[in-house]
């Protein structure tokens, strides 16, 4: 082992090191468990300075609500395992949440208004960033510690909890900006509504200005979330299926390169995109983040494109004059570009992982055998790509059907029995190398991705009716007739038409 790879095991050593009372209490992270629930609850009461009259209870509180209410679906979420951003991007929302549903209603008169509390902007930054549970977990702790700031009401905490299901249920599955806007609206009304209840309920007289309060309080907040979200998403590379479809759109430079250097990459990537939003669709995984990731996955091959089957010329494969390991290295290549390319342009951490991941550690079979039979002595180990395995679902949906898409093209007259005979087989070898293990796809995903990429290359396979020809005059043609367009113009002239 040498200095370099032992620095390497040191570092990811430190990452797993447990708090003594985090092994007694079998706590996978303290931190989250008691440490970020106080920080949040002193947050809370910062601006004030006055702590409430039974300080240890309000805290334990925290701690507890913060378990029941936010942990859960933390722990539960496959990406914090994945990426420290997660944590630092949902725990940095959160907390400027608290300090902004403190720091808000403050500004009012000497009352504390909770129609001033702009619970929208944290829930739904969280919400259209993380997931829909995390937007929920964290924001009924927020409603408590909100509550606790204003009059320590249960009253108050419900009415900021409706406001917190009503935000995440309206922003759970924003495609396009416009979206968090009517989000926002929405969500007005539904408070003006409430609080209009609350106040007769108390037998108040109902007070116009404060029900404004309620209905501008959640579009105010709507539109400062479109402002943030896109520095979000640049600083954390965690991204909105709004900014993941602003990169999908393929007017991005990566894919406009791979367009020019690359073509046969250019569409094999296409038609993937085709294959795996079907697959992700079909089985309730995120279809815009398999569309986009696909599009990205082999951006790699656009520094040396001739490299790949797809986009060489008959009778021109360059691998003919390369030994099977350098052909190895120079295939490996384009993973490691590919994530380079990731990093320059800030793509998301997931298309980043998807470009990692797309090949796994599978063995590249081809140039093991061709290393066997010219009777080197390769081990298959050799071979692989550097991986890791896919991750996450829509990672592995894409490693299947990157394979699904190559092999397709060489059936000749596919039928449907044929196409799906040939993706069971795909499917079922890479389910067999042990591949798709740590991706979370199971067994009943996998029947269902099958039906899908049937279906999907059937659809792409359409044959066409063949038109009627008709005989038309030639006026363009770039090779051989290259006289007729003038000779056209000549007799247009001479008829002076
Ligand atoms: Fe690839
Ligand atoms: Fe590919």
């Amino acid at each position: 082992m040498n200095m370099r790879e032992k620095k390497k095991l040191k570092k990811s050593d430190l990452s797993k090191v447990q708090f003594p009372l985090e092994r007694l209490l079998n706590i996978k992270d303290l931190t989250n468990f008691i440490v970020f629930p106080v920080f949040l609850a002193l947050l809370n009461r910062l601006p004030f300075l006055s702590l409430p009259s039974k300080p240890f209870l309000y805290f334990v509180g925290s701690a507890i609500l913060w378990y029941i209410f936010a942990e859960r679906s933390v722990r539960s979420n496959r990406y914090f395992n994945l990426h420290s951003a997660y944590r630092i991007t949902f725990f940095s929302v959160v907390s400027f949440g608290v300090f902004v549903n403190s720091f808000v209603p403050s500004l009012g008169d000497e009352t504390l208004l909770p129609e001033m509390t702009p619970i929208f902007l944290s829930v739904s930054m969280v919400t259209i960033l993380i997931g829909y549970q995390e937007g929920i977990g964290s924001g009924l702790f927020m409603s408590f510690l909100a509550s606790a700031n204003l009059d320590n009401s249960l009253e108050t905490f419900i009415l900021l909890s409706v406001v917190v299901l009503a935000t995440a249920l309206t922003t759970r599955a924003i495609e396009r900006r416009i979206e968090i806007a009517r989000a926002g609206f929405e969500v007005s009304l539904i408070f003006v509504a409430i609080n209009a209840i609350r106040m007769s309920l108390q037998g108040e007289s109902i007070n116009a200005v404060d029900l404004l309060i309620a209905f501008a309080n959640p579009i105010l907040s709507s539109v400062i979330a479109i402002g943030i979200i896109p520095y979000l998403e640049y600083a954390s590379r965690i991204y909105s299926n709004t900014g993941l479809l602003e990169l999908g759109n393929l007017s991005h430079p990566l894919l406009k390169n791979l367009s020019i250097y690359a073509p046969g990459t250019y569409y094999h990537s296409i038609s993937l995109a085709n294959l795996s939003e079907a697959a992700a669709e079909r089985i309730g995984a995120n279809a815009i983040l398999a569309r986009v990731a696909s599009y990205f996955h082999d951006i790699g091959k656009s520094k040396r494109p001739q490299y790949f089957a797809e986009n060489q010329q008959e009778g021109m494969n360059p691998h003919d004059n390369l030994t099977p390991s350098m052909s190895n290295l120079v295939i490996n290549e384009h993973v490691k570009q590919g994530v380079e390319q990731a990093r320059k342009y800030r793509l998301p951490l997931l298309v980043e992982d998807v470009i990692k991941e797309h090949h796994g550690t599978r063995v590249k079979k081809f140039f093991f055998h061709k290393a066997k039979n010219i009777g080197q002595e390769e081990r298959s180990d050799d071979f692989r790509y550097p991986g890791p395995k896919p991750q996450f679902k829509e990672s592995g949906i894409i490693m299947l059907a990157d394979s699904v898409e190559a092999a397709f093209k060489s059936i000749k007259k596919p039928t449907p029995a044929k196409t799906q005979e040939l993706v069971e087989e795909i499917v079922n070898g890479i389910y067999n190398e042990r591949q798709l293990d740590q991706s979370g796809l199971d067994l009943d995903d996998l029947e269902k991705i099958i039906e899908a990429f049937t279906r999907v290359l059937m659809n792409m396979n359409q044959p066409r009716i063949e038109y009627p020809k008709e005989t038309t005059e030639k006026v363009v043609s770039i090779n051989g007739d290259s006289n007729s367009k003038q000779d056209i113009e000549e007799d247009r002239r001479e008829q002076n038409i």
